[in-house]
Order: C-alpha cells, then structure tokens, then sequence
C-alpha cells in the first residue's frame, strides 16, 4: 500500500498501521472498554439513508459555511487532537497547512505539540484552542491569557474527559507520555525503525503548551492518568460560566450529549456546542453525537451554533450531519492516519478526498450550497430511540 493507492478512510488507516509502532498506532486506532461507540459512530450513519432531489442545476457548488463568527470555505474543519509529532515529525505544521489552503479552522490541544504562537504566526485560517480545565487553577488562567493574546479565534472546552477513559489496547501496550515501554511494546518499535529512524533525527518531542507548568520529567504517565490525575473533577457550570466571560469572545463545550446540557451551555453565554463522544474514547456505549443530533438542533439550533464529530469517514457522512443541522462537522482520525502514514502530503490527499467527495455528493443530492440541505434529504432506516 502507497499513498498514490490511498482512496478512502480505510486505506490510510491501513498504511498508518504499517508506518507507526503498534503503541502508538493502536492510541490513535483504540476505544474504551469494548469500543462499542467507537464503531456505532460510523455505523450511525447508515441508518439514515439519503433522498436526493434531480434537474436543480448544480454547476456550480458553495460549500462555504460560518461557524462560531469564522467563515470555513468547506463544512469540515480538523478537531484539535493530541500528541501529533509522535506520528509524524511534522504533526500539527502539517496539519495547520493543510487545514489553511482548504480554507477552513484547524484545532490546537493543550496536548498539543507545537505551540499554538507559533502555528498562528504561520497561518491566518481560524484556529480552535483546545482547553482541559487543570486542578491548577493558576495554568488555568495563564492558558486563556496565552490563548488571549495568541489570537486564538475559538476557545474551545472539553467537558467529557474529567477522568481517563478506560482504553485497555494504551494499558496493553504500556503507550504513556514522554515514551516508556514495556517489553512487547519495545519490540514494536524495533519492529519499525523507519518511524524510530525518524523520530530520533528531527526536533524533540514537546509539548509546548503545557511548558513550565507540568513537569513531564518526573516519569511517564498514561493519556487516561493524565486526565485522571492533572483535570479538575470538581468543574462544574458556575466555573465554566466563569471562563466564558473571561474568554469573552467565541466560545463553545466540546462534549455536550444531553438536550438539558445543550440548553445550560446557551444560558451561560456559549456561542457553539461541539456533540461529541470524544470518538469513543471515554464513555463506552454512550450515544452517538450524529444520533443525537436531531433533538438537540430542535432544542438549541435558533440560539448557538451546533457543531458535531465522530466517526466521519465519507462525504455522505458529512451531509448527512449537516441535513441534520449541524453547522459543520469535526475531524480527528481522519487526518491522523494519513498524518501518520505520509505527513502533509498524506492529510492534504485525504482532505483532497474528502472535498471531492462532499463536491460530487452535493451534486447528486441536488444541492448548490449547504442551506439546501435540511431533514428532508434524510428518512431514518432503523429504530434510533
Ligand atoms: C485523547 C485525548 C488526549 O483522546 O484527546 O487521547
């Protein structure tokens, strides 16, 4: 398999594998407990079966979309995600370029590794912050300012991740940060020293946004002690309304499920909630955010910006969110198996793929420009409640 031959999801998923030490690839791959809303993430979508309508002249396409004030050029924009140079030396300078030439918002973690200064002195597309809420209230504070006077366009809050998800393929492989591995994991790694090969001979591993606040020295920990040891379990509302109007810009709750969650996250003052299962790496066997996407747009839809990631594979995927009514849609792995399996040139083919596909989609569907897609594309092909 080479990247020339990567045609879907699928196929650099496959390539990923080959690339990255097992460890590493099975932290991007895995799920909690028995990754049951890992597969029902992707599987939610085929129980909705798409209408088209026909002779609507559909020459020429707008798929440009505003989302939380920034204007995205094509509905999909890149979730901020962990860890990036640990699959690619380039990771989140890959991914920022490609998100800029596609014209749309690229997220940078608090886990991230680069900083998000310099990914902002770099590029002008909207970028997302994402914040864990530390136990350390002081990082709290530094990391907004930071994030303030970076010109951060979206702060964005995880509100599912107060404890590590149980994801027993890291407890496996011993897969920690800085690395440390046990046995069957240090095979994989000399089972792979191209990546091993690369990964010693460009910049170090960091991670920027948490420097000087968290000493990573100490020893390594798991992605799931991380969350368990270093985030506040005691963040409630009232704090979260706090941050909002400290942030006082664009601001929105990565996480929400529940309609009565949905509803909080308007009254605090919130300009966009993010459905999110956290692609089923936290709480297994919780609902789908695509599933729950119809009674949450109904509740809140008039009021803030609802916005969705999970499982995306496909254009159709895409559409079928948005005649759903969100406002755009979030990708994770999607970009990082191709990260992994061939860097910028990997995530800029698979968005190319992604792109057509959503062009070509719209086309068949009928559809010149986003606001023509509504619930009336969708019938539902199976029980969802
Ligand atoms: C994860 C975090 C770090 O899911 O977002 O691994």
């Amino acid at each position: 398999m080479r990247l020339k031959n990567c045609h879907n999801f699928q196929d650099y998923r496959k390539l990923a594998a080959k690339r990255l030490p097992g460890p590493i690839f099975n932290y991007i791959d895995g799920g909690a407990d028995d990754e049951v809303t890992l597969r029902k993430n992707t599987a939610s979508f085929d129980a909705v079966d798409l209408v088209p309508n026909v002779l609507r002249g559909v020459k020429d396409i707008d798929l440009s979309v505003t989302v939380m004030g920034q204007k995205l050029d094509v509905p999909f924009y890149c979730s901020p995600t962990a860890l990036q140079r640990l699959f690619h030396h380039r990771g989140e300078h890959a991914v920022a370029a490609v998100a800029d030439k596609f014209g749309t918002m690229f997220g940078v973690s608090s886990l991230g590794t680069a900083s998000l200064e310099e990914l902002r002195a770099k590029h002008s597309n909207p970028q997302v912050y994402q914040f864990y809420f530390h136990k350390d209230r002081g990082l709290n504070t530094v990391m907004m300012e930071r994030a303030k006077s970076a010109g951060v366009n979206v702060m964005m809050l995880t509100v599912d991740s107060i404890t590590g998800g149980n994801r027993e393929r890291d407890l496996r492989t011993g897969f920690s940060i800085p690395m440390r591995l046990n046995a069957r994991g240090l095979y994989e790694f000399m089972s792979k020293p191209a990546w091993g090969i690369n990964y010693v001979t460009h910049e170090r591993f960091r991670l920027p946004q948490l420097e000087g606040h968290v000493d990573m020295s100490g020893g390594a920990t798991s992605i799931g002690n991380y969350f368990t040891e270093m985030l506040d379990p005691s963040m409630d509302w009232d704090d979260v309304a706090k941050m909002v109007q400290e942030w006082d810009g664009e601001f929105c709750l990565k996480g929400i499920m529940s309609v009565e969650d949905a509803k909080r996250a308007v009254e605090i003052g919130c300009t966009g909630i993010v459905l999110s299962n956290h692609g089923g790496r936290q709480l297994d066997g919780s609902r789908t955010a695509f599933d729950q996407l119809e009674d949450i747009v109904a509740a809140v839809g008039d009021r803030i910006d609802v916005i969705m990631d999970g499982g995306i594979q496909r254009g159709t995927h895409v559409l079928k969110a948005l005649s759903r009514g969100a406002k755009a849609v979030g990708l994770g792995r999607f970009y990082l198996y191709p990260l992994a399996a061939a860097g910028q040139a990997g995530v800029d083919r698979a968005m190319t793929n992604l792109h057509n596909e959503v062009l070509r989609d719209m086309r068949l569907m009928g559809c010149q420009s986003i606001s023509d897609l509504s619930p009336d594309n969708l019938i539902d092909t199976g029980p969802r409640r």
